[in-house]
């Protein structure tokens, strides 16, 4: 009996990579994790990217393909053993807006009743002038917002966080369990006297914070293609086990799977 009501309480977790500020690195970010967690670590999800002006995260897909499209046939080789061995289908992405993503996201779920999903992902807009975005990132159950150590962009970010932190309480029908923030981009020239600003403001304003960071890196730039072997971003691969280690993304992972859950 307590399984079958566990069985029936399984939702996934709705995760978004929000902010209002572009370039912080919410599409980067989000597919990274999205690999490292649905083929290293084996959760299932699937991705709605709900930003119609740019489609980052979708069109990552579609180099992905295209990459292999054009790939030799040692590459394809590659690419059909690693999907043999994975013994499953790469993720979904659904292409979608801040308007139409939970309704895309349930009816999706109500096409596949047989997968369990243990997260969806949202990757949304980074645009003031989306009227929905801040509507649907109170809804989703936790939101990541990545931020830079530059002053003018942490402005633009703190006040997402703070809007969103406020409608969550507020609004009795927000969903919103918490936001956290997320540093991404950081390097030597740094300023360590920002980041604990920030830190000790984020913390005033009871905002969540990663604990790991993610380094300013080219990492970032090693996408699927027939003539490179380390490859950290791709929709079909987990990043490459050797550039994990000073990435950040395992200790964030494990980061998300402990602390966003239901
Ligand atoms: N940690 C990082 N190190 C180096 N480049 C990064 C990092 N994070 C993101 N980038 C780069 O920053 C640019 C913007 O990232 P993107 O994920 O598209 O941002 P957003 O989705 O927030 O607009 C991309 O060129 C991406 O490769
Ligand atoms: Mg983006």
């Amino acid at each position: 009996m307590q399984e079958q009501k566990n069985e029936q309480m399984h939702r996934p977790v709705y995760v978004g990579f929000g902010s209002l500020k572009g370039g912080v690195g919410k599409s980067s970010i989000a597919e990274i994790l999205a690999s490292y967690l649905y083929y290293e670590k084996k959760r299932n999800l699937f991705v709605v990217d709900c930003d119609f002006s740019q489609y980052s995260f979708y069109n990552m897909r579609d180099r992905d393909k295209q990459a292999i499209q054009n790939g030799n046939p040692a590459f394809l080789e590659r690419m059909k053993n690693h999907f043999e061995r994975f013994n499953k289908h790469s993720y979904y992405i659904l292409k979608s807006t801040s308007e139409k993503a939970l309704q895309d996201a349930e009816n999706f779920m109500a096409a596949h009743p047989a997968e369990k999903f243990d997260y969806i992902f949202f990757d949304l807009p980074g645009r003031a002038d989306d009227t929905a975005l801040v509507g649907l990132t109170v809804d989703l159950d936790y939101v990541i917002s990545p931020i830079e150590p530059d002053p003018q962009s942490l402005v633009a970010c703190m006040t997402y966080a703070l809007v969103v932190r406020d409608l969550g309480v507020s609004l009795t029908s927000s969903k919103i369990r918490q936001i956290f923030m997320l540093w991404n981009k950081i390097d030597k020239r740094v300023n360590p006297a920002v980041i604990e600003f920030y830190d000790r403001e984020i913390a005033r304003q009871e905002l969540g914070i990663f604990e790991s960071r993610l380094p300013r890196s080219s990492r970032f730039k090693k996408e699927l293609s027939p003539d490179n072997r380390d490859v950290f971003r791709s929709t079909y691969l987990s990043p490459d086990k050797k550039l994990l280690p000073g990435s950040g993304i395992e200790e964030l992972a494990e980061e998300i799977i402990r602390k966003l859950t239901l």
